[in-house]
């Protein structure tokens, strides 16, 4: 057929080829890139999420450095299964001041987007220290370490300084108190009242039932948290966009 004797000019041409090729993805990329440049806003504003408090911000970073996320994912799919599981889907506004975003793309464990106040601060020091005394066929290895280790709070400010850079709206208030608000979170005999102006809801506990702050108190206070910044009783999602 002339068609395909055409055709065969093309593919006998390794340039010509490549070149034709580049041009096709080329478009396709356009197609798919360019609108976004005309979209006000990629992430829709909603109402409740605020920026970590220091000492979720310090869980975080455990989280990353344990690679928690290695075995679970932080993204409940619209998936009548992964809704029903784990609770409404996730929003993309609840992983804005996720740097990096915690998605995962393996799920060895359950996901963790919802797990915020789904267990009390005891049984995730169990499970944490020993997560077979819990679930007994459980594969996670187990992290008692993180409660012999004492943070001070030091570094927390220049950690919050680096989020601003990348866009997390923290305040000068909270800049300021970034080492107080961290102590005063794990502690529930301090004074909490700045810490709950700056912040909003927050959870205060002593997760671990140990004087000062440990990396257990720090991870645990990020885990609560999680997916519960926004009231799901009260959201609709913006039609408009
Ligand atoms: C080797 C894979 C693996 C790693 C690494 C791992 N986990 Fe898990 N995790 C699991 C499995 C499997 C389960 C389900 C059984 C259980 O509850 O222990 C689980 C369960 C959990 C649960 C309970 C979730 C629920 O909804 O019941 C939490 C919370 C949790 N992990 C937190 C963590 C944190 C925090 C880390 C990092 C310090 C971590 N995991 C690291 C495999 C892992």
């Amino acid at each position: 057929m002339a068609f395909l004797d055409k055709h065969k000019a093309i593919e006998t041409h390794a340039t010509l080829l490549m070149v034709l090729s580049l041009l096709v993805v080329a478009i396709g990329g356009i197609v798919q890139i360019v609108p976004l440049f005309y979209l006000q806003n990629t992430i829709e504003n909603v109402e409740g999420m605020r920026p970590y408090t220091p000492l979720e911000l310090a869980g975080q970073e455990i989280y990353l450095r344990e690679g928690c996320y290695v075995c679970h994912s932080q993204m409940i799919r619209p998936m009548r299964d992964e809704v029903e599981r784990y609770g409404h889907y996730s929003l993309a506004a609840e992983s804005q001041y996720d740097h990096p975003f915690q998605w995962g793309s393996k799920r060895t464990g359950p996901d963790l987007a919802r797990v915020g106040g789904k267990y009390s601060d005891a049984w995730h020091v169990d499970h944490l220290t020993d997560p077979q005394s819990v679930v007994p066929e459980s594969v996670m290895p187990k992290y008692g370490f993180l409660s012999t280790v004492k943070l001070d709070g030091k570094y927390i400010g220049d950690r919050m300084r680096a989020e601003q850079i990348v866009g997390v709206p923290y305040t000068d208030a909270q800049m300021q108190n970034a080492v107080a608000d961290f102590t005063a979170q794990a502690d529930p005999n301090a004074d909490t009242s700045g810490l709950l102006e700056r912040y909003g809801k927050a959870a205060v506990s002593n997760y671990d039932g140990q004087a000062g702050v440990t990396e257990m108190d720090a991870l645990i206070a990020y885990l609560q948290v999680l997916g519960t910044m926004v009231d799901f009783s009260t959201f609709t999602p913006d039609a408009s966009r």
